[in-house]
């Protein structure tokens, strides 16, 4: 699967790209059923929110569940990635974010390089992110808020924040995130499930609490380049794997086979 030049100019000009429903409701209700096992689990990639009790987000799941062996290796993902980046990737890091109904919680202002970089000791900021949206992300569920443009729009200052929820994060600081907001506004990267995002590591971008009555689930798969892997390893693996094998991309029904099969109606 190849994105289209005018898609790749527009990944480059804003630092995101929205695909709608690049993966059928099938696929999505496949990814979807994998969940309650996964989120039961008595794991630590399983951070809890610190509020509620709920999953807040459960990682590592290319190493948990083979549906997301898969996933990790989708064509629809992979070779976008390949496209933009033109270079052998890894898998960095994959999840699933819950933002449950009524508790899930803020992502505050960040990048993700400021993380990647600090905590991990990634040269570049040269990684993706791409997520699959997993349930109708709106306005009121705790959307992802993109600051156009800010990925090329120099440096954004940021401090780590180990308090504010229970995942620690390096976040922007506001001054910052101000200027750019007013420099040049802001997107709510809303859509149906299937619904894909593809952004860049310096792109300024976070999230509300969930106050609605709708969850919000997004899979998550970050790839970094292979020659810009981590250099540091004091995060545990399940925050920045450490097997820098090449991903290779797999079939494009590889889902197929995670999908309940419909029953034979009787004559
Ligand atoms: C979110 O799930 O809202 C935040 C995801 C991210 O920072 O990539
Ligand atoms: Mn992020």
């Amino acid at each position: 699967m190849q994105l289209s030049k005018q898609q790749l100019q527009d990944l480059e000009t804003n630092g995101f790209l929205i695909l709608p429903e690049h993966f059928s409701p099938a696929e999505v209700e496949a990814i979807r059923s994998r969940l309650p096992r996964l989120f039961a689990e008595d794991s630590e990639a399983n951070i809890i929110e610190r509020h509620s009790g709920e999953v807040r987000t459960a990682m590592g799941l290319h190493l948990r569940d083979e549906l997301f062996a898969d996933l990790v290796r989708h064509p629809r993902l992979i070779e976008p990635a390949h496209q933009i980046l033109d270079e052998p990737v890894y898998v960095q890091q994959d999840k699933v974010n819950v933002k449950a109904a009524f508790s899930g919680e803020v992502w505050q202002w960040h990048t993700d390089f400021a993380t990647h970089h600090e905590e991990d000791g990634v040269p570049q900021p040269l990684a993706l992110n791409l997520h699959i949206l997993l349930d109708e992300v709106s306005e009121f569920n705790g959307p992802l808020y993109f600051l156009p443009r800010s990925h090329r729009d120099g440096e954004h200052a940021a401090r780590l924040d180990d308090e504010t929820t229970s995942y620690a994060l390096w976040v922007t600081d506001l001054d910052r995130v101000r200027d750019m907001a007013n420099k040049h506004g802001m997107v709510s990267a809303t859509g149906k499930p299937g619904t894909v995002l593809i952004f860049h590591d310096t792109l300024l971008h976070g999230s509300p609490n969930n106050m609605s009555p709708w969850d919000r689930g997004i899979f998550s798969l970050i790839v970094n380049p292979v020659s810009n892997a981590c250099t540091t390893t004091t995060r545990p693996d399940y925050k920045h794997h450490r097997d820098l094998t090449p991903v290779a991309p797999v079939a494009d029904d590889c889902l197929a086979r995670y999908m309940p099969v419909p029953v034979a109606k009787s004559a």
